[in-house]
């Protein structure tokens, strides 16, 4: 599955006032077996166009195998597509200072400028779970009260926020989120990796619970 060209257009245009470099596309099937919600890309992802596929990819691939899916099975999307950085020095081979760029996270309003294209992909992947990887994602689709420490490794049903006008609203349809941590936040604290190896589980036997590759219905 892959967002129309004019919507790819349409976000760049929409995003192209704040700092942030390259374009990434979600990818993966229509009929997915989970679909991921991550942050935003990094200098890999913006170089390659593949969705997660710097250190933190890395990392999402081993949790991926302990939930039984592979990245072929798995729709990989982010709140924004494009790499917000800022600018910062590090110290040269030399000792002088050198300029580089830095990742960091997005801001509300590149997450709103991006906002139509993860909107046109909860509409149209089908998968029977979304996760959503760290608090971007999740506060994008379930609300900025929710926090990713309390609701890890919970199943949530329940309508996601899309833009309408220019404000979020909440769809009528209900979907299944299941917050886990953002891979790359083990680099900074390893005590993670046993929590999200937990939630890792937890999808997995999920997932058995679900029929392969169709939608549930959650319309009511
Ligand atoms: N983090 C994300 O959220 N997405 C990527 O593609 C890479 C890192």
């Amino acid at each position: 599955m892959r967002i129309p060209d004019e919507l790819a257009e349409l976000g760049k245009k929409r995003i192209a006032a704040y700092q942030v470099e390259g374009f990434v596309y979600g990818s993966g099937p229509e009929h997915a077996k989970l679909m991921l919600v991550g942050e935003a890309p990094g200098e890999t992802e913006i170089g390659n166009g593949i969705p997660f596929s710097g250190r933190a990819g890395n990392e999402l691939m081993k949790f991926l195998q302990l939930a039984g899916v592979t990245r072929e099975d798995v729709y990989i999307t982010s709140a924004v597509r494009s790499r917000p950085y800022k600018w910062g020095e590090k110290n040269g081979p030399d000792g002088t200072k050198i300029k580089r760029k830095y990742n960091r996270a997005p801001t509300a309003g590149e997450i709103k400028a991006h906002a139509p294209l993860l909107d046109y992909e909860m509409e149209h992947v089908k998968a029977p779970v979304i996760v959503t990887l760290g608090n971007i994602g999740l506060k994008r689709l379930a609300g900025k009260d929710k926090k990713v420490s309390d609701l890890h490794g919970r199943l949530l049903i329940q309508p996601v926020l899309r833009l309408k006008d220019d404000q979020y609203e909440w769809t009528d349809k209900k979907y299944c989120l299941f917050p886990t941590f953002h891979p790359a936040s083990i680099f900074y604290n390893r005590g993670l990796l046993e929590l999200i190896h937990s939630d890792m589980e937890k999808l997995r036997g999920l997932l058995g619970n679900f029929p392969m590759n169709e939608q549930t219905d959650q319309d009511e």
